[in-house]
């Protein structure tokens, strides 16, 4: 098979490019990323000379590139990773987030639709539901989006939706909730938690920190994504969850225990404006079909505060620059 893996450079779609790589040695991953402050080819340094691999540097905004790349590759399926993704960025400025996720995700479905592919998996955030007091999202609760980041998201998630229902394209969306894992752009909670607290730096929780989110090991979204790559029903949307819910305060305090920290090195800061207040999907359609998480939470978590503690080199260098100026600009600093 050949796949067209966009923002493949990223935290998610890089894990999922190496773990493809390993499972399918006769598979063709392309790679289409633009390199935002979020993509970083150090995530696929690993994998860069491998023959069955391909990166490209371009913009899924840029409808050209994205039906150049399927017509001289003789592209099977698209996984689309690429996204602007963090809530708080959203926030201070949304203009890249409509482009991205809402324009990128149409200019895929028209490749699609032009290249008559077999598969597209829209791969998409339980935050288009919006927030939860209590319960779960299923698959057919409302787009309830909070934020300007969400929102694109709900946008894209709605186009793909059309593209079933009119041109009837093989298309499978999918509503996750939160990943974590090696490779991750510290400014999401745990990278960024995990290497302030190496660096003997507190971490600004929102609010109280009793805000709620539902967690997967990377590697089980991977092994999600897999699925439904080949066993999805076209047309359909799947929720993808753990069960696993933690208050953000609980993480901090993993953290801090594995690390042997005092709570002093929590700074409760301002809260995110419109912050949701939980997240948690059914996910038994999708265990339904076949699949179901392998990996163990405490675990996991363990071996990705290991993989941070290990991998200075990978994490220091983004801890400066560009993202020194945005975390200033948020907290006026
Ligand atoms: P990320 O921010 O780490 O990576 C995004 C990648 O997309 C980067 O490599 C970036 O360079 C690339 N990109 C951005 N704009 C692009 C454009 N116009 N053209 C081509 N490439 C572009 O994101 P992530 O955390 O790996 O998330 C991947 C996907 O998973 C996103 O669609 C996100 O909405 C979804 N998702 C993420 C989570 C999570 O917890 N991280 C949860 C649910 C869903
Ligand atoms: P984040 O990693 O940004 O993911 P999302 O908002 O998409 O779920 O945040 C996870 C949770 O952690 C969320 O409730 C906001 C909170 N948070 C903090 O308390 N402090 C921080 O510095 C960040 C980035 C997030």
């Amino acid at each position: 098979m050949n796949l067209l893996v966009t923002g493949g450079a990223g935290f998610a779609g890089s894990n999922f490019i190496r773990y493809i790589l390993r499972k399918y040695p006769n598979y063709r991953i392309f790679n289409l990323d633009k390199l935002t402050y979020a993509g970083n080819l150090d995530n696929l340094k690993d994998i860069e000379g491998n023959a069955n691999y391909k990166f490209i540097k371009g913009d899924i905004v840029d409808q050209r590139m994205v039906f150049k790349i399927c017509r001289n590759n003789k592209i099977d399926a698209i996984l689309n990773y690429a996204a602007e993704t963090h809530v708080d960025r959203s926030i201070l400025d949304p203009a890249d987030f409509v482009k991205t996720d809402v324009i990128g995700t149409y200019n895929i479905l028209e490749a699609v639709k032009e290249f008559k592919l077999q598969k597209f998996v829209q791969i998409s955030t339980d935050e288009v539901y919006g927030s939860l007091t209590k319960g779960q999202f299923t698959e057919e609760s409302p787009f309830l989006p909070n934020s300007p980041y969400s929102a694109s998201k709900a946008g894209a998630d709605l186009l793909c939706r059309s593209y079933v229902k009119t041109y009837k394209l093989p298309v499978v969306v999918t509503h996750s909730c939160n990943f974590y894992g090696p490779y991750q752009y510290p400014e999401k909670m745990i990278p960024l938690f995990v290497t302030n607290l190496m660096e003997g730096k507190k971490v600004p929780l929102y609010g109280k920190g009793e805000n709620t989110r539902e967690w997967i090991y990377v590697l089980d979204h991977c092994r999600a994504i897999d699925f439904l790559l080949h066993k999805g029903v076209n047309g359909e949307v799947y929720n993808i969850g753990t069960g696993v819910e933690k208050k953000n305060i609980q993480i901090t305090q993993i953290f801090l225990a594995e690390l042997g920290l005092d709570k002093k090195m929590i700074e409760f800061v301002k809260d995110r404006p419109g912050h949701d207040w939980r997240y948690a999907v059914n996910s038994n359609k999708l265990k339904k079909l076949g699949w179901s998480p392998e990996y163990d939470f405490d675990d996991a978590m363990r071996e990705t505060i290991r993989w941070y503690q290990k991998n200075e080199w990978w994490w220091k260098k983004l801890k400066s620059g560009e993202y020194l100026k945005y975390y200033k600009k948020q907290y006026g600093l």
